[in-house]
């Protein structure tokens, strides 16, 4: 597997395009079990999920409708920390089942201080589907319903996720060696 550099860092390869795929179709299964019968509305964070949202969504085997907002912005290497406002949210979500959509849970800081902002709509269902979850840096509880892989806590670029603006276009997810 190759070491490649974004920036002045290096990176090995962690997950490969047909792990990171497979899986994806195993969580969209899912999903579409969960939600049979229902209409459920996607919420993907921008930047670093689009990718994944895509891919999961093409999966999906029921009706669902999609849209994308953009919350905080992540630099450099370790989590930006405030989360103030979010862009793009024109759907009111009251009694709507919402699945929120993220490429990685970190800290959980984001999702934390966005999902109050969401709650107050009274969708009646919230639920949320991360591609990437580092357990050992998770410092604000949050449920996640779905997950598609756990990883140790070191820093991930590819599909989707960047160092610095660059490496979102990376099929597979490399790991800083
Ligand atoms: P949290 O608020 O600490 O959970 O961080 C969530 C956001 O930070 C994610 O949506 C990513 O945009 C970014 N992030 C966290 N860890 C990484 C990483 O290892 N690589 C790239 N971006 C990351």
């Amino acid at each position: 597997m190759p070491i490649i550099k974004v920036h002045d860092k290096s990176f090995d390869t962690y997950l490969s395009e047909e792990v990171i795929q497979n899986r994806i179709k195993e969580m969209a299964a899912e999903i579409s079990r969960d939600y049979a019968g229902k209409r459920p509305l996607f919420i993907a964070i921008l930047n670093g999920s689009f990718m994944f949202a895509a891919d999961l969504f093409k999966h999906l085997s029921i009706n669902a409708e999609i849209c994308f907002i953009k919350l905080a912005s992540y630099k450099g290497m370790k989590s930006s920390g405030n989360v103030v406002t979010s862009i793009g949210l024109e759907d009111d979500l009251f009694g709507k089942d919402v699945v929120i959509v993220e490429d990685i849970v970190d800290t959980g800081k984001t999702l934390h201080n966005f999902l109050p902002k969401l709650l107050h709509q009274q969708p009646k269902s919230l639920k949320i589907a991360s591609l990437l979850h580092k357990p050992e840096a998770t410092e604000y509880p949050l449920q996640l319903d779905y997950i598609g892989f756990d990883i140790p806590n070191k820093f991930v670029v590819g599909y989707g996720l960047d160092y610095d603006g660059l490496g979102r276009n990376l099929k597979e997810i490399y790991q800083l060696v």
